[in-house]
């Protein structure tokens, strides 16, 4: 696909969809509950359409009216056996949660997906489910999906200290301890997106919360909820970065979720020296959600690591870029996560920004970019990952001599159909 390039600045408001790990768990508890749960500004991108399937596969009646999808739980016992495989097709947050979901079910299952998919490590979560007395195996006895589950399993409850900081391990074994037999207690390496938590008070259950520590009970029944997802951060991250960068710009984006463990962002942008104003926040229905108003400003490199990272690792590669257009030497450490993300996201990111122009050396933890480099045309490819697509688009909005041209580009659609759409009527 060629890309939009030569703009010269982002003017206007837009509402980016909702937010990609809610919307998951929306679908998740809404299916665990009993009664109906109704969600507003669900986001329906591929990757949440794999979830609701998967659901509807384990017998799960889920309605989407154009408006509002509503999911008619029967509480964890109502699922049913899968006929066949569940397809999660590119989602990480699919297949690791509903590890910890259907290891505690009394029927057999397996879970599969696309070509990245199966070069995802499954063993951080198997590890701590098969302590807890889950039955999983991966293919040919390896980590990797397909993922088969024997059903049957009487789950316990473990004690657990997490070797890596990551949402989808803790939610994974929470959804597992739902199902357990006594108390589970999970230490976080380092605090990360606290959705499944925030959604299990949401939904009428209880679970305690101290500083890195989660202590959460088996055998808890929840109830059918109506919610609204706000937008998600990650995807305005994208015209948060492109208004910083196109002198001239001023955007505002429309209720855009602000929980604090994903605002890492803001924070890199304030240290730079970039302009975003939050207005309005607001708590609705228990979500801290506000409008930005973002303009374009003179940017300077900084280093960026340590507790910060799982609040922004998904912003990775924007800012990569962000900082391709600031004055100095920006430093990206203690990322190595990255490198297990839809792609290696650290290779990925150098390679296709430096094809551009840019100056970046991937390291073992993140990387190094040197600014501010002018940008121009390339022959790019996403690599099948959406966030690495969206972030070229942004890229390419600088260059003025040459054409780009995107390999993979319908990867975008997994988090965001609509994203190239909502980027030209900023740009018009
Ligand atoms: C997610 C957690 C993060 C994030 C992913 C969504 C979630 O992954 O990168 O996009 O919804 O729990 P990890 O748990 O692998 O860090």
């Amino acid at each position: 696909m060629k890309l939009m390039t030569n703009k010269e600045k982002l003017r206007g408001k837009i509402s980016v969809p909702g937010d990609k790990s809610m919307s998951h768990r929306s679908i998740m508890f809404g299916a665990l509950a009993e009664g109906k749960t109704v969600i507003k500004h669900f986001l329906r991108a591929d990757d949440c359409l794999s979830t609701i399937a998967a659901f509807r596969k384990l017998g799960v009646k889920i309605e989407d009216n154009g408006s509002e999808i509503i999911v008619h739980g029967k509480g964890v016992g109502g699922l049913k056996a899968p006929s066949a495989g569940l397809d999660i097709g590119n989602s990480g947050t699919t297949i690791r949660l509903m590890m910890g979901i259907l290891a505690g079910r009394p029927f057999d299952s397996v879970l599969f997906g696309d070509a990245s998919i199966a070069k995802r490590p499954m063993n951080r979560v198997m590890l701590p489910l098969r302590e807890m007395g889950a039955r999983l195996e991966g293919r040919d006895g390896t980590e990797f999906a397909p993922i088969a589950i024997t059903g049957g399993a009487n789950l316990r409850a473990i004690e657990y200290t997490m070797p890596v900081a990551s949402a989808q391990v803790k939610s994974a074994i929470i959804f597992a301890a739902l199902q357990a037999e006594g108390e589970t207690v999970i230490h976080e390496k380092e605090k990360t997106r606290d959705h499944t938590e925030h959604m299990i008070r949401q939904f009428g259950g209880e679970i305690d919360l101290d500083g890195l520590t989660i202590k959460v009970r088996g055998g808890q029944t929840f109830k059918g909820q109506e919610m609204t997802v706000p937008g998600d951060v990650s995807s305005a991250a994208f015209f948060i970065v492109a208004a910083s960068i196109l002198p001239g710009s001023e955007i505002e984006l429309s209720h855009v979720g602000l929980n604090p463990t994903r605002t890492g962002i803001f924070d890199v942008l304030e240290e730079m020296g970039g302009k975003v104003e939050v207005r309005d926040a607001s708590r609705s229905t228990g979500k801290l959600a506000g409008n930005l108003l973002v303009r374009s400003s003179e940017l300077k490199g900084i280093t960026i690591g340590g507790e910060i990272i799982p609040r922004l690792i998904d912003e990775l590669p924007i800012i990569a870029l962000l900082a391709t257009q600031a004055e100095g030497v920006t430093v990206i450490k203690d990322a190595a996560e990255l490198k297990v993300k839809e792609t290696n996201r650290i290779d990925a990111v150098a390679s296709e920004l430096n094809k551009m122009g840019a100056d970046i050396t991937p390291t073992d933890d993140g990387m190094v970019i040197r600014g501010k480099t002018p940008l121009h045309g390339a022959k790019v490819t996403s690599y099948g990952d959406h966030r690495i697509g969206m972030m070229l688009q942004i890229a390419a909005l600088l260059v003025s001599d040459g054409e780009v041209e995107l390999e993979q580009a319908e990867a975008v659609s997994v988090s965001y159909p609509a994203f190239f759409e909502d980027l030209a009527s900023l740009l018009s």
